[in-house]
């Protein structure tokens, strides 16, 4: 090495941030000055400018992170980037009231309609990304103008795409809609105060898991979660498929802000995602949990505390038909009791297995039963069963819903539906019977479509009422070699019921979508 070098590698070697290994024993606030600063001035010890004045969820910190690696050329290793968002998400993040509107965002729910924030922010913000992303952010007006500045400087022809000549975008984004934002979300909060000010709930113990998959999947059984040494939280699933076998699955999370977990694991042997919020009380974990690579596959999932007050979770199924019988699993706590369980009038029960956390009956129901709600009661628990004579009306779930054609690195995306069922009782009130078998077969949504026969070129529609899209065009059958996008109605025809008991969804089948970050 020539010597002249050498005074260089000396100053690199001063100057070079803190290794990757100090990430987990520097404060967060350390972390910060050495790898922010040099940007972002400290205006007093520990305040940073922008990062500061900032409140947001896990996935709002991942995304703004992204940006100043990917734009502003930040080399962060891994490790710092997590060590920060755990750092910045604890102390500046969202209070769990605060997070809720916006979960089904975090939870990357397909379908779900967006926010309503009045019609002036659904065109201003809606049209690029939901509104989710914008109420799960916490700031004063001066920060919500910086942050307009910011997609005014990053995307400099805004004004000029996603039709964005309707309206003066910059003038009402730079004028009046800082202080409305600041007004509907600002920095400082009471929910915030005060969850930052409570003890956070310890979540390692044993639960007792219900999920469902839309499309006919439902799931019981335990979680045992425990800490490891850093912490950090694992669960052992030990889940039964409704009508199927045993599944297995283990996750390793990570708890943020006190309530965020967010987890990696395998359940059947499939990778898994999960994105749960624990009650204040930290009595019970909600959420989804998807496919990495397919986040619309995925289900619900709740989970109680195996020693939490007695309450049914869920009562699988949850409706029976007169003059039939079925396997009835009820899930929750406290379900075990000397007194017989009882599923309500009309209903003989001879129980399979019963412990604290599950209960499994034959249950008849006899002919001449009246349809209605019944109390279904097991222990000190009790849930509801509808019984019904006939299915009235169905509704097919989601009313409308997106699929992408698939195509060279993006893989398609699916659009599970699902049949509702619903009953008219003799008073006239229509009760749900939650999801029921269904035919499926997919329409021509109007003439167009049928001229241009979308039903053959944009995909299929499976038994059980997921939509699988065809690969990307261009594809020479069609007209002008068109994509092969589709304009689809899906209709749902209940098995239980006459021909003419239908109901119907809208698909339409689009164009692929190239960049998917963490909230959409
Ligand atoms: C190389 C310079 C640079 C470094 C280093 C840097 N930033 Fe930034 N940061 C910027 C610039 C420029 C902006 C304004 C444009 C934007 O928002 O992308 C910004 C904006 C921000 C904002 C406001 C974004 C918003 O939501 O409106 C936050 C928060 C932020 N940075 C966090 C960080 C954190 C945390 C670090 C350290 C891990 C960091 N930055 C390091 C240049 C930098
Ligand atoms: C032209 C499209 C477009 C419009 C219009 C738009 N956004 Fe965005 N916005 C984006 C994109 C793209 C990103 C992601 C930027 C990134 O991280 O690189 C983003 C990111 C955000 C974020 C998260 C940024 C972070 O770092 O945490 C917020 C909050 C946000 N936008 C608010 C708004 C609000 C409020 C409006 C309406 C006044 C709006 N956006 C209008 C394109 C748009």
């Amino acid at each position: 090495m020539p010597i002249r070098s050498v005074p260089l590698l000396l100053a690199l070697l001063v100057l070079a941030p803190a290794a990757p290994a100090a990430a987990a024993t520097e404060s967060g606030a350390a972390l910060v000055r050495t790898w922010c600063s040099g940007c972002h001035r400290e205006r007093a010890p520990g305040q940073f400018e922008r990062i500061s004045d900032i409140r947001k969820t896990p996935e709002g910190w991942v995304m703004t992170l992204f940006r100043m690696r990917q734009v502003h050329h930040l080399a962060l290793p891994d490790e710092v980037h997590d060590a920060l968002v755990r750092h910045l998400a604890d102390t500046q993040g969202l209070a769990p009231a605060e997070a809720a509107p916006g979960r089904f965002a975090l939870e990357r729910r397909p379908n779900v309609q967006d926010l309503d924030l009045g019609p002036e922010l659904g065109v201003m913000c809606g049209r690029c990304h939901s509104l989710a992303r914008v109420a799960l952010q916490r700031r004063d007006a001066d920060e919500w103008l910086k942050h307009m500045h910011f997609h005014m400087g990053q995307f400099p022809s805004l004004e000029y795409q996603a039709s964005g000549r309707d309206r003066p975008w910059w003038e009402i984004a730079s004028t009046k809609l800082p202080a409305e934002l600041a007004a509907l979300y600002p920095l400082a909060t009471p929910a915030w105060r005060d969850w930052q000010a409570r003890a956070k709930p310890e979540l390692a113990g044993r639960w007792v898991v219900v999920g469902h998959v839309p499309g006919g999947r439902d799931f019981y059984g335990t979680a045992e979660i425990r800490r490891d040494a850093a912490g950090e939280y694992r669960a052992q699933y030990a889940l039964t498929e409704v009508g199927g076998g045993a599944l297995a699955g283990e996750s390793h999370a990570i708890v943020y802000t006190g309530f965020e977990w967010r987890g990696r694991g395998t359940l059947g042997g499939h990778a898994t995602r999960e994105i749960y919020a624990a009650s204040e009380d930290g009595r019970r974990l909600t959420g989804r949990w998807f496919d990495p690579e397919h986040s619309e596959e995925g289900g619900d999932f709740t989970a109680l505390r195996a020693d939490a007050p007695a309450e049914v979770l869920a009562v699988l199924p949850q409706a029976l038909k007169v003059g039939t019988g079925a396997h009835v699993v009820v899930v929750g706590t406290g379900l075990a009791g000397a007194a017989a369980p009882s599923f309500g009038d009309g209903a003989r029960a001879v129980v399979a297995r019963r412990e604290a956390n599950v209960l499994e009956a034959d249950v008849t129901v006899a002919a001449d039963a009246a349809p209605g709600n019944r109390v279904v009661s097991a222990g000190a628990a009790s849930g509801r069963l509808v019984v019904y004579r006939q299915i009235d009306a169905l509704e097919v779930r989601p009313a409308y819903g997106i699929a992408r054609v698939g195509g060279g690195r993006i893989a398609p995306v699916t659009a599970q539906f699902e049949a509702i069922g619903a009953t008219r009782l003799p008073g006239g009130e229509l009760v749900s019977l939650g999801p029921v078998a269904a035919e499926w077969r997919a329409e021509p949504f109007d003439e167009e479509a049928k001229r241009t026969a979308d039903v053959d070129f944009a995909g299929r529609l499976e038994a059980n009422g997921r939509y699988r899209p065809a690969g990307a065009g261009p594809n020479p059958k069609r007209e002008f070699s068109g994509n092969n996008v589709g304009n689809l109605a899906i209709v749902a025809r209940a098995r239980d019921a006459g021909d003419a008991l239908e109901g119907r969804g809208h698909l339409v089948v689009t164009v692929q979508r190239w960049n998917t970050p963490p909230i959409y």
